[in-house]
């Protein structure tokens, strides 16, 4: 379908309890090019589900370079496991070599994520974004009630569609809890990331996550030293828009 014939405030409405099957279902018929974004984390769960409908989709992940040890095993286990194409997409070298030289390693301690964030995620998903019609994520509205509390399952990306062309992202876990992911990947014998079991529940980076103490929120895990408000790195930065 031509992403300008699809109307996706109706479909968001129709969709808005469905599973998650389903929603992934309608993205694989309605479009030809679909790519699901896998972070490496507990969103392996969209692969299953739509691995078991159709294979018309991509695969990418944004390897900023700063992933863990156990992040990249991981990915490469998925690989295989599935036997799928894995589309690691790399920042512009120049780009990352400018930032480090004038300010180290770890400016993000100092003066916040957006740049290292920018450079190492936003420009690669931007051109990457600009051959999808679809981008299926793993967003759910539990991940943080600070900026999440209202993804929809089917939204129009306004930060990533262009002039020409509108560009569609699906969140077909939006309405599902953690202990639901965590119950689907158990009964189905999905893999996942060793780094669950060592007390991270939302993995990123390896400078910008750490583990969770019981009681504590994934997302106090993620950037813990900014404020919870800020906590999306441009990716999402439509969770961030004044509704
Ligand atoms: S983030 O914006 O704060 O880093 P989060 O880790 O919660 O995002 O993940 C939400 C969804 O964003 C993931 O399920 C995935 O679809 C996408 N995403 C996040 N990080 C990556 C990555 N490195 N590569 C590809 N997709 C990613
Ligand atoms: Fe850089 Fe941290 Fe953002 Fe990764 S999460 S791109 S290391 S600021």
């Amino acid at each position: 379908m031509n992403t300008e014939q699809f109307d996706h405030k109706k479909y968001a409405g129709e969709l808005s309890k469905s599973s998650p099957r389903e929603i992934i279902k309608l993205a694989l018929e309605q479009f030809d090019s679909v790519a699901i974004s896998f972070s490496g984390a507990e969103d392996v769960v969209l692969i299953d589900l739509a691995i078991k409908l159709d294979s018309n989709f991509g695969v990418f992940c944004l390897d900023t370079g700063r992933l863990h040890a156990e992040t990249y095993r991981f990915i490469d286990r998925v690989r295989e496991h599935y036997q799928i194409e894995i589309d690691v997409l790399f920042p512009e070298a120049k780009a990352v070599q400018q930032m480090v030289s004038n300010k180290g390693l770890y400016s993000f301690y100092l003066d916040g994520h957006h740049e290292c964030c920018g450079i190492r995620k936003v420009l690669p998903l931007k051109n990457k974004l600009s051959q999808l019609d679809v981008w299926i994520t793993g967003q759910r509205k539990d991940q943080s009630p600070d900026t999440r509390n209202d993804v929809p399952v089917i939204q129009l990306d306004k930060s990533f569609s262009s002039t020409e062309k509108s560009l569609f992202k699906f969140n077909p876990l939006a309405n599902w809890s953690s202990s639901k992911v965590w119950d689907y990947i158990r009964t189905n014998d999905v893999p996942y990331n060793e780094l669950h079991k060592k007390g991270f529940i939302s993995i990123g980076c390896e400078p910008c996550t750490r583990p969770v103490l019981p009681g504590q929120h994934e997302r106090q895990g993620r950037w813990w030293w900014e404020e919870a408000t800020k906590k999306e790195c441009g990716l999402h930065a439509d969770n961030l828009e004044k509704k």
